[in-house]
Formats: structure tokens, sequence, C-alpha cells
């Protein structure tokens, strides 16, 4: 059966992957649409429940994103949030203003008894505002249900139309009751069930995919990220032995990380595991090189070469399955076509590659492509792939080919791995790996004096950078305690052959990026 459906409709707010986010982890499996999808196909959907997000537009202006006023008639259960709340009001005949003083951050709202919405919650609260506009004047049917010192009408609805509105941001954490005002929207406004569990997940899409696939096969590429693992391990469930990942092991991977990579597929699932192993010639192909968009441009070409040049030997007589995630779908702008299956576009980190014109497979399955990071990340352990792999910071494709500056050769790859597990071990006794989002070691290919024993030494500085972040748009250098960074600089320079000189990287981003290249 399917799952009822709650639509998120986009008006181009900042936040809005978050409501659907949001929507989920109230167990309620919903989906981003555009603003202007056609009502018959919003009809045709049966969403039990529709939300408005915000935008950065004004009602009155005619280039501003608006809804036909036949979408009121359609009797589905709306909360509309800031810019929607806005346009819900102006759409049906109240009076939208720009405000005299404009809300922004963390504000007081004091509701009325007798909403649903705030069933539960206290009768003052905190929120997070943002917003120029304000709705001064209620279109008729609607009353109000909550106000701030600035904001007559913080919130409004018309309960007999199951029609609802806040000018505030429930999705931000910094509204302290906002999970409990859209999981009263969704229980006791619309009436979900919750039937959005990652069990039933696992399950329907088992069956989904055992029907899809028959008895044909199944390609992977597995890059040994949380992605594509999971999408393996439900795909092993799934068909077992007529699933083949092509793991290419470019040789820029952490140390050991490729053998865990094995390891983990070829003893815990069931399926078919190739491993090419070209290390040696990605080397060839970066000789030379020292322009970081090249080295980029370089390793995710050849990746896909080595990856091609493998399908074509082990066939494409089947189907091709990647790690598609929903917010891959919705960044590249295909969140709407779900389960399409286009067989043109691969995923990569920052860009689309095409599938060359000589493979053809019978379609494409991208098993995730409804899931957000964090369902993914749920589905894996359950599946049982290790706390490890699930739990992996992120680490940009071309791998350590960006952490090594200038030239790339096998000594110089060597010293970074050495040096970079150095540096997690000590991060991990320390206890510190849950605060910090990513923390590796850089080789910035710059030689120092130094001195050992008696002797003078002309060696390897390594940088080793950490980050504490919630989006990596902004980042923060990580204050690690001194005796820390005392423990790996000593390890780093007793250890690793050819390093005699650490330094931390205390920039922030901005003005810095994460990553040196
Ligand atoms: P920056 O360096 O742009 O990094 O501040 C932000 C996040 O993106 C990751 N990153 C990459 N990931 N391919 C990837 O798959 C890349 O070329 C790449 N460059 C940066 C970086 O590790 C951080 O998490």
């Amino acid at each position: 059966m399917e799952n009822q459906l709650c639509i998120v409709l986009d008006f181009g707010g900042q936040y809005n992957q978050l409501i659907a986010r949001r929507v989920r982890e109230c167990g309620v499996y919903c989906e981003i649409k555009r603003f202007d999808t056609p009502l018959e196909e919003i009809k045709a959907l049966h969403p039990a429940g529709i939300i408005f997000t915000g935008g950065p537009n004004s009602v009155y202006d005619a280039a501003s994103p608006h809804i036909a006023k036949e979408y009121f008639d359609l009797g589905i259960p709306t909360l509309g949030i800031c810019y929607g709340c806005q346009l819900m009001a102006y759409t049906l005949g109240g009076t939208v203003e720009s405000c005299e003083k404009s809300e922004y951050g963390k504000i007081e709202v004091t509701h009325q008894d007798g909403s649903l919405l705030f069933d539960g919650i206290p009768a003052e609260s905190t929120v997070w505002m943002s917003h120029t506009d304000y709705v001064s004047k209620l279109p008729e049917g609607f009353r109000v249900t909550a106000t701030s010192a600035d904001c007559p009408c913080a919130a409004f609805e018309d309960p007999a139309r199951k029609l609802y509105a806040v000018q505030f941001h429930p999705e931000v954490t910094h509204s302290v009751f906002g999970k409990e005002l859209l999981h009263n929207f969704l229980y006791h406004v619309c009436g979900f069930t919750g039937d959005w569990v990652m069990d039933d997940f696992i399950e329907k899409t088992v069956a989904k995919l055992r029907a899809q696939i028959g008895d044909k096969k199944v390609v992977l590429g597995l890059s040994g990220g949380v992605d594509s693992s999971v999408a393996a391990a439900l795909l092993s469930r799934a068909v077992g032995k007529q699933l083949t990942c092509v793991f290419v092991d470019q040789g820029l991977m952490r140390k050991d990380e490729g053998n865990f990579v094995e390891e983990t597929f070829t003893e815990l699932f069931d399926m078919n595991f190739v491993r090419v192993n070209c290390q040696a010639h990605f080397l060839e192909k970066l000789k030379g090189v020292y322009d970081p968009e090249q080295k980029r441009h370089i390793i995710g070409k050849e990746f896909y070469n080595v990856f091609w040049n493998k399908i074509r030997e082990t066939g494409s007589d089947g189907f091709f399955a990647q790690g598609t995630i929903y917010p891959d779908r919705i960044e590249s702008g295909k969140g709407d076509e779900a389960g399409k299956g286009s067989t043109a576009v691969i995923k990569t980190h920052h860009n689309m590659v095409e599938m060359p014109e000589d493979i053809h497979f019978a379609g494409t399955i991208e098993p995730l492509a409804e899931l957000f990071k964090d369902e993914v990340r749920a589905v894996g352990e359950k599946l049982g792939i290790p706390h490890e792999l699930v739990w992996r910071q992120p680490f940009p494709g071309p791998g350590l080919g960006v952490r090594i500056i200038g030239e790339i050769t096998a000594e110089k790859i060597r010293i970074l791995q050495e040096a970079d597990a150095v540096f997690r071990d000590e991060i991990q006794k320390s206890g510190l790996e849950r605060e910090l989002k990513q923390f590796f070691a850089v080789l910035p290919d710059v030689h120092t004096v130094g001195v050992m024993g008696d002797h003078r030494t002309y060696d390897h500085l390594i940088a080793i950078r950490a980050i504490t972040t919630d989006d990596f748009m902004t980042a923060d250098w990580a204050r690690i305690p001194y005796d820390v960074l005392a423990r790996v600089s000593n390890r780093l320079c007793n250890e690793v052959q050819h390093v005699n000189r650490v330094v931390y990287d205390i920039t922030s981003k901005p003005p810095g990026t994460v990553e040196w290249e």
C-alpha cells in the first residue's frame, strides 16, 4: 500500500528541505513540489495535507509565485508558513502590508486557547521569525490564533476549511515548539497515521525491487560513500547475486579504506563484488598536474572511464543502479520526477555525467531516491552496514587528490594516508569524533627545516584541519584541546616518515573553504 502523502509546495524559501525533513521526522511521507504544479496534478496525488513554504518575495509583486484561488476549493488541509501564510491571506481576500518594523530572529508569541495547531503548546513560546511583510487584515472566516509584539496575526486559521497559517518558521529548531506544531497539523488537522517508518520502507522497497528486476542483472557503482553503500545493501537484500557492485579504487582513499569497503561487502552481503585497483593509472594521468580544478576534472573523468570500461567487460544486459538520494534530485532540478528513471544522468557530487552511447541498460534503479540523508543512514543501520561506514564523514569525490597540494605522487599519498590515520586515531581516542563534522590531514607540498637527533632535516609539513558546521556552507575551525593537538603533533613527527613539522588550520569558512583545494 502506498504511503499517505503530504506535499510541501515550494515558493522559493531557504528552509524548504528542512520543512520536508521535519515532516518525515514526524513519520509522514512528503514530497516537495513546485508552486506552479497544476491543480489537476495535485488533486490526482490525493495528498492528505499540504504545506505552503516561505519565500523571499512579496505577494504584491506580479512576478512573485502565486496560487490560483481555486486551490482553496480542493478541500485539502493546508498550512501556510511565512510567505505561504501571507499568500493564503492575500489570495482569499485579506490584506498584506509591509512591516513598519520587520521581525527577525527569536520572537515571543502568545497564542489563544482552542486551536488544534497549538494543542499542548504553552500559551507563550519562542519562535523564529524572518519577514518584512505581514498580514494586517484576515480574509473572511479566519480568526487570529497567535500574536507577537509587532505582528497582530502571527498565526490564524479557518478550522472549518482546515486552513491554517503561521507567520513564523516552525521547521527551524529555534522555534521551541515547532515540531509539536507541525505534528499537530499533520496528525490532528490532516489525520495522518504515521505510516512512514524505515522498517516498512525496507520491506516495501525490497518487494518493489524484486518485481522490477525479475531475473535480470543489476550493476551498481560503489564508491564506499554512505549513499552507494546503502543502495548496495538494499539491492543485495532484494536480489543477492544478481547484483554486481563495481568498486573503482583510484588509490586516493584514506588508509585501509579500500580494504574495509571490500571486506564489508564481500563478507556481510550477498553479491558479486568487483574491485578495480587503478592507482598507477591515475598517477600516470595526474603526472605534472598542479591546478586543483584540472585535478578534479581528471580524477572525475578517469573514474568514469575506468568504470564504463569495466561495465563493457561485465556487460550491460540488465539494470544500472545508483545511490541518488532525494536532495540530489531537488538540487539537480529533478525533484518532481520521482522514479521516472532517466538513464542519461549519473550522480556525481558536483556535476552530472552522461552515460556513454554504446552502453545500454534496460533502465536505471535509484532505490534511495525518496530519502533524505538521515533516512538513508537509518536504513543503512537496519541493513547491518557497519557504523563507521554509515556515519562516515563527507569525503570529497577526488579523495586525497585535493588534499595533496601540487603534483600527486605515490610517496605523497603514502605520507598523507599515514598522517591522516594518526590524526583520526587521536581524535577517536580523545572522544571528539562526534563533535567534529570533518577532520583530516593535508599535505601542502611545503618543505621546512627541522632537527632530528644531531641531524638537520628538510622535510614535509603536515596541516591538520577540523571543523564544526551545520550545513558545510559555513564552518568554524574546531577548538581542539591543546593536549590533543600536542599528541597529534608528536606522533606525526615521530611515526610518519618525512614529516618534521605540523600546523593547525585556524581558518573558518568563509573566508576559507573546508578543503584546501
Ligand atoms: P568546501 O571545500 O567547498 O567543502 O568548503 C564543502 C564540503 O564539500 C566537500 N567537497 C567535495 N566533495 N567533491 C566532493 O564530492 C569535491 O570536489 C569536493 N570539494 C569539497 C568537502 O569535503 C566538504 O564536506
